[in-house]
């Protein structure tokens, strides 16, 4: 069998450690050919490929980024997917390639538009890849761990500073319109206030927690806000700088913001990331093998598995208003803002 690996949407850290799993189970146990699409399904469109062997796949593992490249798909669904839906340049690229299965690597974006190509007959297999961790129907993504260990280091970095200038920190981490980043390293990195998209927030309720703080002789505060927020103003993103400016006049503490950005999805991969990569790009040759096509691999659990990828296609993992980070975080004091 001939198989195509793409990465498409935002790159993050595990994706090469993904494409090294994929294609090294392919190529030594399956005895698989496996070529690379760059850029995404620009890639395919394109026919801009490379052969991947063993020696293309090694020393990657640690590697950030992606190898392959990587595009946001949006630019290209209109031409992947016609409105006729009969046929589609992508289904001819396909051909021409003479691919017998397309692995894409990717988020919510992602795994919709490799739905799109199922249902046009394609073999897909699709792989759950982003910081965000957002995506429905697996427990974790790649990327989420690794992301949340860069921003947690910056959030303990940030208590000194704050402490030495008896400060508020705003901190705005990524996650799109998902909390999950926000809630993990905010309770790992000790924060004093959280605040989620999921939850929304009420500005007096944070100044009075922090202005509560300060009257029981804690003079800093550590504020860690998602970006995809909802404010009063009706921004939905980006928001530290404004909530910084609300919470100085409201408190009267000097207050400075911090926006994590793309921080968050540089470097190399942890640990976690690496093998969890690894674990999932492992299942996804053994559903090829299988010709267990239309599916997306996931954790369920501590146990790697797969979902049709129709079940996946167009929802959102969303943090749970009642999580127990939530519910354990508030019984220690900390404000979730609401
Ligand atoms: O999906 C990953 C992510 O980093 C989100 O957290 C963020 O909102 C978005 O990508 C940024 O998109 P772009 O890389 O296109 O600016």
């Amino acid at each position: 069998m001939k198989i195509g690996i793409l990465s498409s949407g935002g790159d993050c850290p595990g994706i090469n450690a993904t494409i090294r799993g994929v294609g090294k189970t392919a190529i030594m146990h399956y005895n698989m050919e496996v070529i690379g699409i760059h850029n995404g399904f620009s890639g395919i469109l394109h026919k801009d490929v490379q052969a991947l062997d063993e020696r293309s796949l090694s020393g990657i593992l640690n590697l950030g980024g992606t190898i392959l490249g990587t595009s946001r798909e949006k630019a290209f669904r209109k031409l992947i997917i016609p409105d006729d839906s009969h046929s589609s340049i992508i289904s001819e690229r396909y051909a021409e390639l003479e691919l017998d299965c397309l692995v894409c690597i990717g988020g919510n974006g992602t795994q919709k538009t490799s739905n799109l190509l199922s249902e046009l007959g394609l073999n897909v297999i699709g792989i759950p890849k982003t910081i965000d961790n957002d995506v429905w129907g697996t427990d974790i993504t790649f990327g989420f761990d690794t992301a949340v260990n860069i921003a947690t280091e910056a959030i303990d970095r940030l208590h000194s500073t704050a402490n030495a200038h008896k400060r508020v920190m705003v901190v705005e981490v990524m996650g799109h319109h998902a909390g999950w980043i926000a809630l993990y390293a905010g309770m790992a990195g000790g924060a004093d206030v959280i605040l989620l998209p999921e939850l929304g927030f009420d500005i007096d309720k944070v100044n009075a927690a922090i202005t509560e703080r300060a009257a029981k002789g804690k003079p800093y505060s550590i504020v860690v806000a998602a970006e995809g927020l909802r404010t009063a103003r009706g921004e939905t993103t980006h928001n530290a700088g404004y909530i910084a400016s609300k919470i100085e006049k409201a408190t009267g503490i000097e207050t400075r913001e911090t926006v994590l950005g793309y921080i968050q999805r540089g470097g190399n991969p942890s640990p976690f990331d690496r093998n969890l990569a690894t674990r999932l790009g492992g299942h996804a040759s053994e559903l090829i093998a299988g010709r267990r096509f239309g599916r997306m691999v996931r954790m369920n659990g501590d146990e790697v598995s797969s979902i049709p990828l129709s079940e996946v296609a167009g929802k959102l993992k969303l943090v749970p208003p009642h999580h127990d980070l939530i519910i354990q975080g508030g019984r220690m004091g900390i404000s979730f803002g609401i």
